[in-house]
């Protein structure tokens, strides 16, 4: 099998175009996360409270993060929240918007999630964190590299850090179909896109997209 990084797919206009899948009727992976986090970020909050610093990684247009960092923010302690993104304008106009908070201080992380695994461990010591990795982010990886990325992520984390996964199960086959293959073809674009971007950054139209 043959892949291309994820990160191709993520330039402003993949991540415009992601943005509007999650809206889709199709898409019901967003509508199930948030209404998950609705019910639950107190919950989690509670679990966490003792965790200092919040690092989402792959943090978009940050829709569910308010949801966790309301929730965070009512604890009336003090917290830093680190958004890490490879789409560097998403995360200056995203965090711009969902601030400010009372107990939150907002910082954006522009790169890789290699580059995160390389900062987590240079955040102070003993400040616990809390990592969130949602919107089935996890399912643009394959299975191996999945267990590859969970691995790296334990080793950069320390004892009594925490991992919020958002991630979906088993579900009707149909239905994951559909998701992917929304009636607008929404889906079919976004990947094209990658397909644009990817020539873009070897300067050179190695994908014809007429042949996909
Ligand atoms: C499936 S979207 C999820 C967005 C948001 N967390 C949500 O739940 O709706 C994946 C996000 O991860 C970012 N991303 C993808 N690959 C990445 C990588 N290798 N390093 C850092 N961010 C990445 C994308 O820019 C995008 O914002």
């Amino acid at each position: 099998v043959r892949t291309l990084p994820t990160v191709v797919l993520y330039d402003s206009h993949g991540l415009d175009l992601f943005d509007q899948i999650t809206y889709t009727d199709d898409y019901y992976l967003t509508r199930t996360e948030i209404d998950i986090l609705a019910q639950e970020s107190d919950a989690i909050a509670q679990t966490c409270q003792d965790h200092r610093v919040l690092v989402e990684l792959g943090a978009g247009a940050l829709r569910k993060t308010r949801l966790l960092l309301e929730a965070f923010d009512q604890l009336g302690r003090p917290f830093t929240y680190y958004a890490l993104d490879v789409d560097h304008s998403a995360l200056v106009e995203s965090l711009a918007q969902i601030g400010p908070f009372q107990n939150i201080n907002l910082v954006g992380l522009w790169g890789t999630y290699e580059d995160g695994m390389v900062y987590l461990p240079t955040l102070p010591n003993g400040h616990r964190k809390c990592i969130w990795w949602l919107g089935s982010s996890m399912g643009n990886f394959t299975p191996q590299a999945s267990e590859d990325f969970l691995l790296r992520l334990q080793s950069a984390l320390e004892p009594g850090d925490a991992l919020l996964l958002g991630t979906d199960g088993p579900n009707n086959p149909k239905a994951i179909h559909r998701a992917y293959h929304d009636a607008p073809g929404i889906t079919a674009d976004f990947i094209l896109n990658g397909l644009t971007h990817a020539n873009h950054i070897l300067g050179q139209p190695l994908f014809n997209l007429a042949d996909f």
